[in-house]
């Protein structure tokens, strides 16, 4: 039994094509190998993990707010929506715990239009360009933010 709440892990459009999806960007990994290895990061670091996915922004909102009441942390690929989306963005400030953004590419390398992220304003962090990998990285930093928070709460992230 964990301490702590479940760190909360977002996803968002086109990742559920991951294993298929322009694999020489994003790898031949599928959101289920990503989805056991953040159990894994979860285990290994004593928190639950509570994995989704969705196409939809306006869902992707409804599950951070319900993050904000369920989570200790939220971990999100905002995917597209990064670099549109100010409902993301304000959903993210509405709520009371931290979250740390992940991409599997590097987008700052490429078009020039995955620069921008509306995202990141909310973010405590961001882990680009790891792949895989960066989402047990983000539970890893989601988890010690949660932690920090507990052993010193302060309003704020
Ligand atoms: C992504 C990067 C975004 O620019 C893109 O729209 C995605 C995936 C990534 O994980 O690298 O769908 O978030």
């Amino acid at each position: 039994m964990s301490d702590i709440k479940p760190v909360h892990v977002l996803n968002g459009p086109n990742l559920n094509l991951l294993g298929v999806r322009e694999p020489e960007i994003y790898g031949r990994a599928t959101l289920a190998d990503i989805e056991a290895l953040c159990h894994e990061a979860g285990a290994r670091h004593g928190v639950g993990i509570v994995f989704e996915q969705t196409n939809h922004e306006g869902v992707l909102v409804d599950l951070i707010q319900r993050a904000g009441q369920e989570a200790c942390a939220i971990v999100i690929n905002p995917a597209a929506y990064t670099h549109t989306s100010i409902a993301l963005l304000d959903a993210l400030k509405g709520v009371d715990v931290p979250a740390v953004e992940v991409h599997l590419s590097q987008p700052a390398a490429r078009e020039p239009f995955r620069a921008p992220s509306y995202v990141a304003r909310a973010a405590s962090g961001s882990i680009s360009g790891f792949g895989p990998m960066g989402y047990a990285l983000g539970i890893e930093a989601a988890v010690q933010l949660a932690r920090a928070r507990q052993n010193h709460p302060v309003k704020g992230k």
